[in-house]
């Protein structure tokens, strides 16, 4: 089995259409949803069946694709992978415990906070092994809570023994957010203290060559890259013809750039609205406009643009 690519899940970011996006480019083994509540699915559930927004799309997309869910009831996550993995048939169920954001680990004891509590994580993994059938259930952390208290070993062993089919590190702790660097060192550390399942490291790749460098230097079985892939989606396109030794395309021009963001407005118009669909896109487009010259004035500009129309035409003036 060759190194595997993984995209990361991403709020805000990974919907219907970024997801769209990388399987147009290709490259890349398993794509990841943005994170879902199993709390507020359940909510929705008990008043119709409404579905909750994040999963959109999911049902009838293409599959390889991985569903994160976080919440930390056994049985409200349990309620969840059911579903999906019974009536949605997603390829792969991963549960959320690396989020640091407060609404999440602070005010609803989720995602990181569970990091300090490693048998409590190995019980929420097993509930959810146990309902999702034949699906494979992961998981993604991250080192631990603090720096003093990284414990990412003893969590990476629960989930193991709960029955999980692969694990995710990011190489920073809650406390740290996205400041200094991963820490690739501590996510190799794991490595041998797996049995069998996958590891898959994650943090700071954003170029072809951060890539290979990880890929090389450290015993991982995986990478998953998450904003690289919203300022690049080809990134993985790249990565996977730098493995093979085959000619690794190009940047793609400013003409592909412009073509690459009408597509993808137009398929976050399938989703949403054009209020909504323009705001998303807006915040994808910053991205790629990262080192171009000019980058402030266009990013004021283009906050403000209100309407498709007038957003394009900058589009048209900024990338050429
Ligand atoms: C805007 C944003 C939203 C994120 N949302 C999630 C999420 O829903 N679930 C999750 O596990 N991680 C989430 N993350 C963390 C990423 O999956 C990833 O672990 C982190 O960005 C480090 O990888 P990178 O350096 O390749 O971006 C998010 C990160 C960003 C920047």
């Amino acid at each position: 089995m060759g190194t595997l690519l993984y995209s990361a899940p991403m709020a805000g970011y990974t919907n219907y259409a970024h997801r769209e996006l990388l399987r147009m480019f290709g490259g890349v083994d398993l794509i990841a949803t943005e994170m879902v509540s199993a709390r507020s699915f359940a909510e929705l559930a008990m008043r119709g069946n409404e579905l909750p927004s994040r999963l959109w799309g999911v049902r009838d997309e293409p599959r390889p694709l991985s569903v994160q869910i976080w919440d930390n009831n056994p049985d409200t996550l349990s309620q969840l992978a059911q579903r999906l993995a019974f009536e949605f048939k997603v390829s792969v169920i991963d549960l959320n415990f690396g989020c640091p954001a407060k609404q999440i680990a602070n005010r609803s004891a989720s995602g990181s906070f569970l990091l300090q509590f490693p048998n409590r994580i190995g019980d929420l993994v097993q509930k959810v092994v146990s309902a999702a059938g034949q699906v494979p259930v992961t998981a993604k952390i991250r080192l631990g809570r603090t720096r003093d208290t990284i414990n990412a070993i003893d969590v990476a062993q629960s989930i193991e023994d709960a029955g999980a089919a692969g694990l995710t590190v990011h190489g920073r702790t809650a406390t740290e957010m996205y400041r200094g660097n991963a820490n690739w060192d501590e996510i190799a550390a794991i490595k041998p203290k797996l049995k069998s399942i996958p590891l898959i490291g994650n943090g700071d790749i954003r170029t072809v060559d951060d890539a290979l460098f990880c890929i090389k230097n450290y015993p991982v079985d995986g990478i998953m890259i998450g904003r690289g892939s919203i300022e690049r989606p080809w990134i993985f396109r790249q990565i996977t013809q730098m493995l093979r030794g085959e000619a690794v395309d190009l940047e793609p021009t400013a003409t592909e750039l412009r073509n690459l963001i009408k597509k993808h407005f137009n398929l976050l118009k399938r989703q949403f609205n054009d209020h909504i669909a323009l705001l998303l896109i807006r915040k994808t487009v910053c991205h790629y406009a990262i080192n171009r010259f000019g980058v402030k004035k266009f990013r004021n500009a283009i906050s403000s643009a209100k309407e498709p129309a007038i957003f394009f035409q900058l589009i048209e003036e900024f990338f050429h």
